[in-house]
């Protein structure tokens, strides 16, 4: 762990430039956030700086080896996640506190019962500002700072469609994360949420 200046240094080593900006990015808007909702800033930038700190490491299955992560663990879930679960055990070595490492575990997914720090990082992947042409994404912009749940929830409908669209395997926690939130906040949902 260092200043703020030394992790950057640490993740610049780590990825190309073009990542390099999406994950200044998300450290910007997350800062914002934690802000607004009243999260630790600091944990809100350290996670948002390694959340894809492995993304582009050549081998996430020798990476998960190297860090000791089980096979049960990983065949559960879809292949966009391992650099998710390699980027939290490469926090949680580094001596993150848990806070930081469950917001990088959870960073693509969310699942059921997310923290105010996860949702947190889980919307500035989503929504800094080098993402564009995703259709939904100018809605979720927009709630970022008035509601967080329903942000959310655009969010992980945003993501599910996407993924549905492309013909890709979901993750299972996605859509249990998606009835999660919806569960809570009735009024926001649509219906969408129980599709199987
Ligand atoms: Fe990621
Ligand atoms: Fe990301």
């Amino acid at each position: 762990m260092g200043t703020p200046d030394e992790l950057r240094l640490m993740v610049r080593k780590r990825q190309s430039p073009r990542r390099m900006l999406h994950t200044l990015g998300v450290e910007s808007v997350a800062v914002c956030l934690a802000q607004r909702w009243g999260a630790d800033t600091d944990d809100a930038r350290n996670a948002a700086l390694l959340h894809d700190v492995t993304k582009e490491a050549p081998d996430q299955l020798n990476l998960m080896e190297e860090y000791d992560i089980l096979p049960c663990i990983w065949q559960e879930t879809v292949p966009n996640v391992y650099h998710a679960l390699t980027g939290a055990a490469f926090a949680e070595r580094l001596g993150y506190n848990s806070d930081v490492v469950s917001a990088v575990r959870w960073h693509v997914t969310g699942h059921a019962g997310m923290t105010l720090l996860e949702k947190i990082i889980y919307l500035a992947d989503l929504a800094e500002p080098c993402r564009n042409g995703i259709p939904g994404l100018s809605e979720l912009r927009g709630n970022l700072y008035k509601d967080h749940d329903r942000a959310l929830l655009l969010g992980l409908r945003m993501s599910l469609r996407y993924v549905r669209e492309r013909g890709r395997p979901e993750d299972r926690c996605s859509a249990e994360a998606l009835r999660w939130i919806a569960e809570r906040n009735p009024s926001l949902a649509c219906g969408d949420e129980y599709r199987e």
